[in-house]
């Protein structure tokens, strides 16, 4: 069932350029002007009276909601707190008829993430489900469901499972914007004809797996690194560090570029890899700031960069190019090249990269 690859986690990597285009499937209209959610019972009026959103959730779809957070501000004006579930029930969010939580879940059976739904229904939220599971128990409780079509995930660490939550949160974004009035006609027309070259600019990504499996190599033998980045650079920089660590046991941390010289900063010293995710344009000056100071400490930097950027190349020791998209959708793509460096450092480290110590694919307790 490897399909021919060593690992059931490299397969279900090159998995994703399909992952998204299924769970994009017949949800992006045919003449391609925006999205169709036909599945969702919630009604038009009830959207324009949500004043809040909750995104919860666990581990790597925890991740994805933290992207989702940024997606929906950006795209529907909406103020969205994502938690971490073992966390939400226990600090008496305030949840009304007005809030729509929404869970996120591949497996749609994490307790916690179950708790927390049970909650948000008992205080009279609007609950709907993101998860990969037709008819778990998180899809059969929730209100309204978005199924990622992401296929069977096998390996424990998340992958395909993770970007394809990013992809339902983008259309899920766009329908709520559509309901709202918050992207023109011609923002929404412009964001899903790149939501569409997403698949095609993952695969160019995966033919570039041998470079990042040089660079793994390398990593493998360091026992502590850092990621850094801004926005939703963060957020893949939190994916990224969580990936490294489940896998290959190294140490890392990611943190918001901006918080370094906070504390942090006191850790970087000489050859100490660090991965700077600089996708965001707007943000692209004030994260090379960033990096020179960890370069000033003698810190090692790969650049994830947008192709192009050549100011910020040239400010870091090398780089890993993705393709152009819109910023709001680069967490689908940068996210790849972190997926297989994690991959490339387990392999390097002989550990068993499908099964991990100490950690189960569904965790059923609280
Ligand atoms: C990490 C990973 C976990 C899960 C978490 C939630 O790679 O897979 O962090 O994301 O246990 O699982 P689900 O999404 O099934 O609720």
């Amino acid at each position: 069932e490897k399909a021919g690859f060593d690992h059931f986690m490299l397969k279900e990597i090159y998995d994703q350029p399909k992952a998204y285009r299924d769970t994009m499937g017949s949800r992006i209209s045919p003449d391609g002007l925006g999205v169709t959610l036909n599945e969702l019972k919630i009604t038009a009026e009830a959207i324009r009276n949500i004043n809040r959103v909750h995104i919860v959730a666990c581990g790597t779809a925890y991740h994805a909601g933290m992207v989702g957070k940024y997606v929906i501000e950006k795209l529907a004006r909406i103020p969205v707190e994502t938690d971490v579930a073992s966390e939400y029930r226990y600090r008496s969010p305030i949840i009304t008829k007005d809030t729509l939580v929404i869970v996120v879940s591949q497996s749609g059976e994490t307790a916690d993430t179950l708790a927390a739904l049970r909650e948000a229904k008992r205080c009279g939220a609007h609950v709907l489900a993101i998860t990969n599971v037709v008819g778990s128990s998180v899809a059969r409780e929730a209100d309204d469901v978005i199924t990622t079509w992401a296929g069977l995930e096998i390996a424990v660490a998340s992958t395909k499972g993770y970007t394809s939550q990013l992809i339902a949160f983008y259309l899920l974004g766009l329908h709520l914007a559509q309901t709202l009035g918050t992207q023109t006609s011609d923002e929404i027309k412009e964001t899903v004809k790149a939501l569409k070259e997403l698949p095609a600019q993952v695969e160019e990504i995966l033919a570039q797996a041998e470079a990042i499996k040089v660079v793994a190599e390398e990593m493998a033998k360091h026992d502590n690194l850092f990621f850094i980045g801004r926005g939703l650079d963060y957020a893949v920089a939190m994916e990224g560090s969580l990936k490294l660590k489940e896998i290959s046991y190294i140490h890392s941390e990611a943190y918001a570029a901006g918080e370094l010289k906070h504390g942090t900063l006191a850790l970087i010293e000489d050859g100490v890899p660090v991965i700077a995710l600089a996708t965001q344009h707007e943000l692209l000056e004030k994260t090379v700031s960033n990096i020179k100071e960890v370069k000033a400490r003698g810190a090692n930097v790969l650049g994830i960069a947008v192709e192009g950027e050549l100011e910020l190349q040239k400010s870091v020791d090398s780089t890993f190019v993705i393709p152009k998209t819109l910023d709001v959708l680069s967490p689908a793509l940068a996210v790849i090249p972190l997926q297989l460096l994690s991959y490339y450092a387990s392999l390097a480290r002989g550990n068993d990269v499908d099964k991990p110590r100490n950690l189960a694919k569904s965790v059923t307790v609280e």
